[in-house]
């Protein structure tokens, strides 16, 4: 099969020209002006930008957390995914205390396959650091799973001693993978949060309150001091406190190897979301949870000066009806986390485009090409080039977005962005040569996606 995009214009994190694309099998076969190759699909891309498809490395799809499952699976997680242009996903199997790491990879294997309708890799997360996920961690990179995220918060679940972490790090920096850390400080958090809900202060605003930004600075602070003394690289998910970002920027001025990124939840919304009446904070309810006004700027900040270097979603979508509602009458049992996968390529985009915040290289840059170098994906993801392969997103400048539960294909009865509108319009998403959108309608098969054997980290 054999596709040839005419009169695109291409945007990588380096490149910005004007060219036709020849692709075979799946593949970027040929770039150039005026290709003439007999093809079995021709798209005429005039007035169009094409775009490498975005990788989101940080989604739970079909994740049980906080008493209840994740509403998208990865049917609708993938298929939400590529609505909103994103071809790649690295979602979180997870190590449950007393059981193998070596057995959540069987386990979340088996829950995207038949289901998955784009490419995707796995994170492991360990619940705990013994002699046999130390082990584990080794046969885990021979498949693949090149990165595993640790937890410094949600005592009795996932938290791990500053022992554990050590000798994840430790062990990750031996066979070539990366921790990536969530970084709060689940102790002090646990205090705050029983002194909250014995003072009746059981709103979800709370969740918030009972979470400072400190607590998040606190942890990153002592994982950095710990990745220094175990010698190894160390990336953080979802940062969202100015000073977080202010330990993150400090280490890597002293050429360590800090890597973090954030999420548009952080970027686009904040604190005051959580005073929606009645019971609507809960749909912001996340972990860490959404900041007051003054710390986005300082995560664009973070983002044009590569402190921060991916913007990933986070994507762990709880409904408001059957599951947010556990947490009515008690905010520290709403069950933790937001829809994003299908709105971030957009948010973003206009935000370049509209809001000039970046140009549209470092947009490609944050949420492709660097999330494909972190992750042992590039360049076979993140870029359009001979050789790699053909994801591509195909955005029309002159349209627009409005986003709406009531329209979005997310399974989860909110958008955290109603009624926003977003100009860009994704016309056209390819995954691997496959026209997998096309004008709103989907063609991606359930199963089509491929679990991504990831290499080893290597520093970008
Ligand atoms: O609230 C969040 N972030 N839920 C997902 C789990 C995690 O910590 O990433
Ligand atoms: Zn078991
Ligand atoms: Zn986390
Ligand atoms: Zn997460």
């Amino acid at each position: 099969m054999k596709t040839l995009i005419k009169n695109g214009h291409i945007v990588t994190a380096v490149d910005d020209y004007h060219a036709d694309l020849l692709i075979d099998d799946g593949v970027i076969m040929q770039i150039g002006k005026n290709l003439s190759a007999q093809a079995d699909d021709v798209l005429d891309a005039q007035g169009l930008l094409i775009l490498p498809g975005g990788i989101d490395v940080h989604t739970h799809f079909d994740m049980p957390f906080g008493g209840t499952t994740s509403s998208d699976d990865f049917e609708t997680g993938t298929r939400a995914a590529a609505f909103g242009g994103t071809t790649t996903i690295i979602d979180f199997a997870i190590q449950q205390r007393g059981h193998s790491a070596q057995e959540a990879f069987e386990t979340w294997l088996g829950k995207a396959e038949g289901k998955a309708s784009i490419d995707y890799g796995f994170h492991m997360i360990l619940s705990e650091v013994t002699p046999a996920t130390l082990a584990d961690m080794g046969w885990l990179v021979d498949r693949g799973v090149t990165s595993f995220k640790l937890f410094t918060a949600y005592p009795g679940v996932f938290m791990v001693s500053d022992g554990e972490i050590f000798q994840a790090l430790q062990r990750a920096g031996e066979i070539g993978a990366l921790i990536a850390m969530h970084a709060e400080n689940g102790s002090v958090i646990d205090v705050l949060v029983q002194q909250a809900l014995a003072k009746g202060h059981t709103e979800p605003k709370y969740h918030a309150l009972t979470r400072p930004p400190q607590a998040e600075a606190e942890a990153t602070h002592r994982v950095i001091a710990l990745a220094e003394m175990a010698n190894s690289p160390v990336y953080f998910v979802h940062l969202s406190a100015l000073q977080a970002l202010d330990e993150v920027t400090m280490a890597r001025d002293k050429g360590q190897a800090v890597f973090a990124e954030t999420c548009p939840q952080y970027l686009f919304l904040d604190y005051t979301n959580y005073e929606e009446e009645g019971f609507n904070g809960a749909k912001y309810v996340m972990s860490p949870p959404l900041r007051t006004h003054e710390h986005a700027p300082h995560l664009w900040r973070g983002l044009a000066g590569n402190d921060l270097q991916v913007v990933s979603t986070d994507h762990c979508p709880f409904c408001m009806k059957e599951q947010k509602i556990l947490g009515r009458d008690d905010f520290s049992k709403i069950p933790n986390g937001a829809p994003g996968v299908e709105t971030r390529l957009s948010l973003l985009y206009d935000a370049t485009v509209r809001q000039s915040r970046m140009s549209l290289n470092r947009f490609v840059e944050i949420t492709s090409t660097s999330p494909a170098k972190i992750f042992g994906l590039f360049p076979r993801k993140g870029t359009i080039a001979v050789g790699s392969d053909a994801d591509l997103v195909i955005f029309d400048p002159e349209g627009s977005m409005l986003w709406s539960a009531k329209t979005h294909h997310m399974r989860v009865d909110y958008n955290p962005y109603e009624g926003r509108v977003t100009q860009g319009a994704i016309r056209y998403v390819y995954s691997r040569g496959e026209k997998i959108v096309d004008n709103g309608q989907y063609f991606g098969k359930p199963g089509r996606g491929q679990f991504l054997v990831r290499n080893h980290f290597v520093k970008p």
